[in-house]
């Protein structure tokens, strides 16, 4: 409520922001926890609370008018559609050289993600997270992440018989005939629930396509674990359709936090104000980007550092597709939970997700998303003419994650004698190198912040998620955030509070 006052407030319902959240109502802190996106908490006029991938309607997208689909079109057809401005579950946000997509409501990106729930080897930890200890990462945190989420593994006997995983086999087939690792995924998608999907005997989410736009059932999003339990301590209060514009220090100590109310049309409603003792940055690495460099731009934390903004990269993202021979059809049916990659990472610099193209038609054509080793990293910025953030990232600067990706998919090419799909991003074009799904980076750790994440020249600012992690992580990213969340914030409530 306007003018109240709060011990922590958390701004974001991420990954980031549930970890801190539950943990600090677990240690007695009351904890306001601020989301901009709606609770999706509320079937629509179909009974579902999520729309389905195949068919976006007014819940798929972030005040957008059009659809904006990664996938933008089909044999040579544009997929993209009208649909009313809403304040939908994924953000497609546009910068100058990139599209960054994010997931909008109380979860986060665990709305729309895959819920692939890779921990990195250890071996490349050290470049993931220079300043971290590995040790107590792969001994105590990574576990506690992977707990905390529900992370399990698809049982390799019915993998090998699964129908919607045909595609899948396809890939493996491939990688492993030209001699790359083929390994599988964990995810937090229920398996067993998955199983009874393909044995009809429950509604189904997986095989009915349903992912980008939120899973009816399946799928431990953050709603089903962290947030789940933060709510049970009955310390955690959480306001949707609520976004933090601004942070400053209060006069007679900790800080005002001002909160606009939006509709569902984006449509501020109300301007509020509370002040908090502790306030935790964890909008995700864009949402806390952008914050930070306007409030330090604008005055309201001036003492903020230089290394605000920067060390943002896209994790190496770029998606391709094959076209298969006949023989190798991909199924009708494919789950639209990835289950596995081609791992080149230490030879080549990528690590390749088989993914599904869930179309409902045989299309005999396998997709990848690739991971990888990108050196490229993006600067935000305040442009107090435009009175927003810029990101600085190149179109050009994908191109080492093209020549990454291509180490496996010219040589599977060659030895298939197949050919690239051109049809799925545009008119005769291979790559998918105009998005990111994994933003990272922006206050990274060590460097805008000390190394649990306290921001430079604030005490009791924090940041506390995917702007800590420097650019990439050599897998999918979010144990690895939950873990870093876990870590710091054990830290910050033991010296801190
Ligand atoms: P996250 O983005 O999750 O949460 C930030 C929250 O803050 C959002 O809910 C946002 O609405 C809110 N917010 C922002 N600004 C705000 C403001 N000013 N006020 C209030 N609230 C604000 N990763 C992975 O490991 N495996 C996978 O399979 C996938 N797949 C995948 C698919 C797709 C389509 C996407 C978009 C992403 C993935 N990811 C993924 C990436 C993963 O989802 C991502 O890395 C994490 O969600 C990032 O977690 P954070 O806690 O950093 O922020």
């Amino acid at each position: 409520a306007d003018g109240a006052a709060v011990p922590a407030l958390v701004i974001g319902s991420g990954y980031g922001g549930s970890v801190a959240a539950l943990r600090l109502a677990e240690a007695g802190v009351d904890v306001h926890l601020i989301e901009m996106g709606k609770a999706w908490d509320t079937p629509g006029s179909d009974g579902k609370i999520f729309a389905n991938t195949t068919s976006p309607d007014i819940r798929s997208y972030w005040l957008r008018t059009k659809t904006k689909q990664p996938i933008s079109n089909f044999l040579g057809f544009p997929l993209d559609k009208n649909v009313p401005r809403h304040t939908g579950i994924l953000d497609a946000e546009e910068f100058g050289g990139i599209i960054v997509y994010q997931g909008r409501g109380v979860g986060g990106g665990s709305l729309v993600n895959g819920g692939m729930a890779v921990t990195p080897r250890r071996e490349n930890f050290g470049a993931v997270l220079p300043t971290v200890d590995a040790g107590e990462m792969y001994g105590t945190y990574y576990p506690r992440a992977n707990a905390g989420l529900g992370v399990n593994t698809i049982d390799p006997n019915w993998f090998e018989t699964a129908e919607c995983y045909q595609y899948a086999r396809v890939g493996r087939k491939h990688a492993q005939r030209s001699g790359f690792g083929f390994v599988f995924v964990p995810d937090v998608y229920d398996w067993d629930y998955m199983e009874k999907e393909q044995a009809g005997t429950v509604p189904k989410s997986a095989l009915a396509g349903e992912i980008l736009y939120g899973n009816n059932y399946g799928k431990k999003s953050l709603q089903q674990t962290y947030l789940a339990r933060a709510k049970a301590t009955g310390r955690v209060t959480i306001s949707p359709l609520h976004r933090v514009a601004s942070v400053t220090p209060a006069g007679g100590g900790g800080y005002t936090v001002t909160i606009d109310q939006i509709d569902t049309g984006g449509t501020t409603t109300a301007t509020k104000s509370v002040t908090a003792d502790k306030v935790f940055f964890a909008a995700g690495s864009v949402g806390t980007s952008k914050l930070l460099v306007k409030l330090k731009a604008t005055g309201a934390l001036p003492r903020l550092n230089g290394e605000v903004g920067k060390g943002w990269g896209d994790n190496g993202n770029v998606m391709c597709g094959r076209a298969n021979h006949m023989w190798d059809a991909t199924g009708k049916l494919q789950s639209s939970i990835p289950t596995a990659g081609i791992d080149n990472w230490a030879a080549g610099g990528a690590f390749a997700e088989v993914a599904p193209l869930p179309t409902g038609i045989e299309t005999y054509a396998s997709f990848y998303l690739s991971i990888t080793k990108n050196p490229h990293r993006a600067e935000f910025t305040w442009n107090a003419a435009a009175g927003r953030a810029e990101l600085n990232w190149q179109t050009a600067w994908k191109q080492p994650s093209i020549d990454a990706a291509k180490t496996i998919f010219d040589k599977i090419n060659a030895k298939e004698g197949t050919i690239y799909r051109t049809d799925l991003f545009g008119t005769y074009k291979i790559w998918g190198d105009h998005l990111t799904y994994h933003p990272l980076g922006g206050a990274v750790l060590g460097k805008a912040t000390d190394n649990y994440g306290r921001l430079a020249g604030y005490p009791g600012l924090y940041v506390i998620d995917g702007a800590l992690i420097p650019g990439n992580t050599s897998v999918n990213p979010f144990v690895t955030i939950t873990a870093l969340a876990e870590r710091n914030i054990e830290k910050v409530i033991a010296t801190d509070l």
